[in-house]
């Protein structure tokens, strides 16, 4: 059948990836250079009433969205309201993602476990809540930031300093509220489902690495490296988030009158009293996608499909892990440096995938122009196995200007939950 998806990154390609394998004809809007065998359709993710009347005409059966901002701009509801089938959050669901205090308040409805929080417009009153709470905390620009809007500060000075970036400089974007809360101590990790109002069918975990450097130092940015599952969480933490966090905010969301219907991903932190949510995203995670996809045996429209008719399904695993390791441009994420030339890749194993992000093609070459560059993943019995072949994978390749970390998957090789 003749599907689309929508986006241009990592995350894209791996779905546009999985149809593949799945038998569909791809077309990717707008894409990027480096999908082969799929049909890349040069329209903005942003241009909704472009991507519809490209639906239309070519007879797209199945559309599926992959970066916010097609959802901030209201794609699902312009496919909705021509009657063309689309996977993904109306604007008014995509909220949840789109600001911080929104999510805050579903869950504060729904009785959801995550970290205590105000909300604020002015940064006086900000100031004086950090006064009041002191350090550890964390400050969060409201809107959406690229995941760059938060602040992890250990001192009152550095929550200050961030509040005062957030109000009085455009570093963030245009942010008119803040969002200041608790911190949580624990392990992080990310549970992702597919959602359509209240039936929500889990997918296994996954682990994101979100600072530069290794040892989770740096900057966060928008994703180092991840893989999946994870083999230290429990079956009982497992559990215990799809029932506390998954299936009561797809309830509330119904309840609301504003049902979500798409990939729903929870970033959570594992407390000493149990799962809670530091964010949510209304769409698939960006690396976790290229590491959850490989691993997804059942078709991804089987599960899609079903999910929306709300039947019965049991969704179909690969018995391995995938590691998946960015390789990011050098400067990443203040100031990448681009035009660095990537080789190489021509005599990797059969078995590793390369994801494209920031890339783009000049004269037959591979050349960066972007901050996160590639994805490179293995699929292999043990997480172990994933790890050794990503990383010979790399150690092939010619990667000038660029960093990657060495740590992914570090503590599933140290503790044990
Ligand atoms: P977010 O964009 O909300 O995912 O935040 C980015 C990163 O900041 C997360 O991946 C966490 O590492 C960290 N973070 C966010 N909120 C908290 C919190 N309440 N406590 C501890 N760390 C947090
Ligand atoms: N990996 C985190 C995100 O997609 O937001």
């Amino acid at each position: 059948m003749n599907v689309m998806v929508i986006g241009r990154g990592g995350r894209e390609h791996a779905l546009a990836w999985k149809l593949k394998q799945d038998g569909h004809h791809v077309f990717v809007a707008p894409g990027n250079a480096f999908m082969e065998g799929m049909t890349c359709v040069s329209i903005n993710e942003t241009d909704v009433e472009a991507l519809a009347r490209f639906a239309e005409e070519t007879n797209i059966e199945w559309t599926i969205v992959g970066p916010e901002s097609s959802l901030m701009a209201g794609v699902v509801d312009t496919f909705c309201a021509k009657g063309l089938n689309i996977f993904g959050p109306t604007k008014a669901a995509a909220l949840l993602e789109g600001s911080k205090a929104f999510a805050k308040e579903v869950m504060m409805e729904a009785g959801i476990p995550t970290a205590a929080y105000e909300a604020f417009t002015d940064a006086e009153s900000a100031l004086s809540y950090i006064q009041k709470l002191g350090a550890p905390l964390v400050v969060k620009a409201d809107g959406l930031a690229a995941g760059k809007g938060v602040t992890v500060a250990f001192t009152v000075e550095e929550a200050e300093a961030a509040v005062r970036d957030i109000f009085t400089t455009d570093k963030f974007g245009q942010q008119s509220q803040v969002v200041i809360e608790e911190f949580l101590d624990g392990e992080e990790f990310s549970l992702m489902a597919f959602v359509s109002g209240e039936r929500v069918i889990p997918m296994i975990t996954s682990q994101d690495h979100k600072r530069a450097y290794d040892g989770d130092k740096g900057p966060n940015t928008g994703g180092m490296g991840a893989y999946s599952p994870m083999p230290h969480l429990s079956e009982d933490v497992y559990e215990e988030a799809v029932k506390t966090v998954l299936e009561p905010l797809a309830q509330t969301m119904v309840k609301r009158g504003t049902p979500f219907e798409g990939f729903l991903y929870a970033g959570l932190i594992l407390t000493s009293s149990g799962p809670k949510v530091i964010e949510f995203n209304a769409r698939f995670g960006d690396p976790e996608t290229e590491v959850i996809l490989p691993n997804l045996k059942s078709p991804l429209l089987d599960v899609i499909q079903t999910v929306i008719r709300k039947e019965p399904y049991s969704i179909e695993w690969v018995e391995g892990y995938t590691m998946g390791v960015v390789i990011a441009a050098k400067g990443y994420p203040d100031r990448p440096v681009t035009g660095q030339v990537l080789s190489g890749f021509e005599t990797l194993p059969q078995d590793v995938l390369v994801f494209h992000a920031g890339t783009a093609q000049q004269d037959g070459q591979i050349v960066g122009n972007g901050g996160r560059l590639l994805v490179i993943t293995a699929t292999k019995s043990t997480l172990l196995e994933a790890k050794t072949a990503v990383y010979e994978a790399i150690a092939q390749l010619d990667l000038p200007d660029t960093f990657y970390r060495i740590d992914i998957g570090s503590r599933a090789f140290t503790q044990i939950i």
